[in-house]
C-alpha cells in the first residue's frame, strides 16, 4: 500500500493526479477488506463442511443397520416394542448388573435424572425411588405404554414420559441434573443432533452416561452393531460437545462412560 501511494506521489502532476491517486488506494484498501472477508468466509464454510462431511454417509444397508454411516460406524436399526421380553429378562440383572449402573451414577434425592431411551422402563424404575423426577424419553408410543403400566404396578408416581422425536429430545431446557443412556446410542438415527440437543438441555454441571455393549469383546455374543468401542463412542459424543471424564470399566458386558459439558 505505502509503495503504491510512493509512486503515486512521484508521479504527481506527470501522469496521475494526488486525488486520484488517493481513491486508488481507497480502492485497494476496500478491495483487501473485501478479501479478507471471503478468506474468513472461506474458511467458515470450510470448517462447517470438514464437520457436516464426515456427518451422514448412505451406503447399502447390512442386516441390522440402516444404510446410514456415521464417522464409518453404521447405524443400527431401532430395537422394536416387540423386544421388551428381552429388556424385561430375569437373567439381566446377573448378566449385566444394572445396579452397578444406578449406584454408580450417585443420584441425591434433589436430582433431576433422564432416562434417555428408557423402552420399557427398566432402568426409569430403579432410579426414579431415588431423586425428585424422572423423565423417561421414548420414541415409541407402545414402549411407554408397558412403562406406564408397570410405574403404577410400582407405585411410582415422580415420573413424567416424553415422546422423543428424530432429531429432538423434547426435554426442558436446564432442568437435567443425570441423563443416563443404557443400550440407545448405536440406534439413533440421528446421533449429531440428539447429542447437541442433550448437551443444550444439561444443566451446566451435569453429567451424561453411556451404557453400551463393548465392541472390544469379540467373544461378547451381541450383535455387531449394538457394540460400540470406547474410542468411537468417545469421537461421536465429544464432536457434540461433550468431554470425556472416565470409563468406569466395572460392568461385565458395558462401558459405562461418564461425559462432562
Ligand atoms: C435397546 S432399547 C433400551 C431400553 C432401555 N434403555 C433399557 O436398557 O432397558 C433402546 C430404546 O431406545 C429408544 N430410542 C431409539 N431412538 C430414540 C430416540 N431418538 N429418542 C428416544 N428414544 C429412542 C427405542 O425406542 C428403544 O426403546
Amino acid at each position: 500500500m505505502v509503495t503504491i501511494l510512493r509512486f503515486f506521489k512521484k508521479n504527481d502532476g506527470v501522469t496521475v493526479p494526488m486525488k486520484e491517486a488517493h481513491r486508488t488506494s481507497l480502492l485497494v484498501l476496500k478491495l483487501q477488506k473485501v478479501l479478507n472477508q471471503m478468506k474468513l468466509l472461506y474458511f467458515i464454510v470450510l470448517f462447517q463442511s470438514l464437520i457436516f462431511n464426515q456427518t451422514y454417509k448412505f451406503g447399502e444397508p447390512s442386516i441390522d443397520g440402516i444404510g446410514k454411516f456415521y464417522f464409518q460406524r453404521e447405524i443400527s436399526k431401532v430395537m422394536g416394542h416387540q423386544g421388551i421380553n428381552w429388556l424385561e429378562r430375569n437373567s439381566r440383572e446377573s448378566a449385566e448388573d444394572p445396579n452397578k449402573v444406578v449406584n454408580n451414577l450417585d443420584v441425591v434425592l434433589t436430582d433431576v435424572v433422564a432416562d434417555f431411551g428408557s423402552g420399557s422402563g427398566y432402568f426409569t424404575r430403579k432410579i426414579a425411588p431415588l431423586c425428585s423426577l424422572v423423565y423417561a424419553v421414548d420414541i415409541q408410543e407402545e414402549m411407554h405404554a408397558v412403562n406406564k403400566s408397570l410405574l403404577l404396578k410400582n407405585n411410582i408416581d415422580n415420573v413424567e414420559l416424553i415422546i422423543g422425536g428424530h432429531k429432538t429430545t423434547n426435554l426442558p431446557l436446564g432442568k437435567i441434573d443425570i441423563l443416563l443412556m443404557v443400550d440407545v446410542y448405536h440406534e439413533l438415527e440421528f446421533p449429531y443432533e440428539i447429542m447437541t440437543d442433550i448437551y443444550s438441555k444439561l444443566k451446566t454441571r451435569g453429567r451424561l452416561v453411556l451404557v453400551e455393549y463393548r465392541e472390544e469383546d469379540e467373544e461378547l455374543m451381541i450383535k455387531p452393531l449394538h457394540k460400540m468401542s470406547e474410542q468411537q463412542i468417545t469421537l461421536e459424543i465429544e464432536i457434540a460437545g461433550f468431554s470425556l471424564e472416565k470409563n468406569l470399566d466395572i460392568l461385565p458386558t458395558q462401558h459405562m462412560l461418564f461425559f462432562k459439558k
